[in-house]
């Protein structure tokens, strides 16, 4: 099969509606991007038929205004978000893809969510180079991953509770902070002295690769308690949000580096939502004596141009689907490498 010249990528996993173009030849030529955090803010969280019902509204006009910048009436291919996520939303995103690719007559590859997490800084420059450790730091997920080639993950850890972005978010929440958290208290950090509380790092002096942040949370709660039972909590605010950010950056950068050296592994890959947070892009670089490398912020969180790239990367090797995928659970370890037919 000749390899298709542009792929049309999709997105609709949870909140945010994305969709893009990615030609072969010449890289990103046009992405769009709907989100739908206005909407899902006044309930402190994603409302998942809320997001289905945006996804139908959004998907089509961003898919015309992106085909429209390109000036082209079809794609050679398309690449979607079959899972794992809000199964309504992923089906929303699934079913126009057959659709469309049933209308244009041409392949179809069902993507996973994460691999399009760990595979966004293909989109870049300076893509890396196989092999690296994936650190994917999103709102559902927090993974090290060794990843030795297209489809080739090993997960070394996980975390046993709550994810990095989660718990940003609950601490954000827990400091009067809006929906998503994670890059308000980012901000408010700014402010702060991150010396100011001894927060635990969950884990970090573990063997393993695992992460846990719900003892954090717990201590960030007690100590929010506290303040306020003294009257205080709206005068250390910023420092108690500055000492979280820094506890769970020591702690994901602290294992990270240690992934990577027992591994062998002279790159590291940061990717998904939090993998937006300066601090945390900042001190990886500084610490880890190999090459470091992340998406550029717009496409840290989710987006239809890592779709893109990821369903364009494995139909290169000729993955063509032949079945329409939706699912909400799906581990990133089942995948397995594109064979050449
Ligand atoms: O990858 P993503 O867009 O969606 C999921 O697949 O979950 O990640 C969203 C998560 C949210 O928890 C959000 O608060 C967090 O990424 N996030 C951040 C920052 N920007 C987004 N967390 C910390 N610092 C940031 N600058
Ligand atoms: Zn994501």
């Amino acid at each position: 099969m000749a390899t298709p010249t542009i792929t049309l990528g999709i997105e609709t996993s949870c909140d945010e509606t994305g969709v893009a173009l990615f030609s072969a030849e010449k890289g990103l030529i046009a992405h769009a991007l709907h989100s739908q955090v206005d909407l899902h803010a006044v309930y402190g969280g994603v409302v998942p038929e809320i997001a289905s019902r945006d996804h139908v509204r959004m998907l089509l006009p961003l898919i015309q205004g992106v085909m429209a910048e390109a000036g082209i009436e079809k794609a050679d291919a398309i690449a979607y978000t079959a899972g794992p996520g809000l199964v309504g939303a992923l089906m929303v995103g699934s079913g126009l893809a057959n659709g469309l690719a049933f209308a244009w007559d041409c392949p179809i590859v069902p993507v996973h969510h994460m691999e399009g997490h760990l595979l966004a800084p293909m989109l870049e420059e300076n893509p890396p180079e196989y092999p690296f450790l994936a650190l994917l730091v999103s709102g559902g997920h927090t993974m090290l991953i060794a990843v030795r080639g297209l489809g080739d993950y090993q997960i070394l850890g996980t975390t046993l509770d709550d994810a990095a972005g989660e718990a940003f978010d609950k601490t954000a929440k827990l400091l009067g902070l809006g929906y998503p958290g994670g890059p308000l208290l980012a901000a408010l950090a700014e402010e702060g002295n991150d010396k100011a509380y001894a927060f635990p790092r969950p884990m970090l002096n573990r063997p393993n690769c695992d992460f846990s942040f719900s003892g954090l949370k717990t201590a960030v709660m007690l100590q929010v308690r506290k303040a306020e039972a003294l009257g205080e909590l709206e005068a250390c605010r910023a420092d108690i949000a500055a000492s979280f950010q820094r506890a769970a950056v020591d702690t994901l950068v602290g294992k990270s580096i240690k992934a990577a050296d027992s591994e062998g592994l002279e790159r590291i890959v940061v990717a998904g939502g939090v993998g937006a947070n300066r601090l945390l892009r900042s001190e990886i670089a500084e610490r880890f004596s190999g090459e470091v490398y992340y998406p550029r912020f717009e496409f840290c969180t989710d987006n239809g141009a890592m779709i893109a790239v990821a369903g364009a990367l494995r139909l290169a090797e000729a993955e063509a689907a032949k079945e329409i995928r939706a699912q909400a659970r799906w581990s990133l370890d089942t995948l397995t490498t594109p064979t050449r037919i």
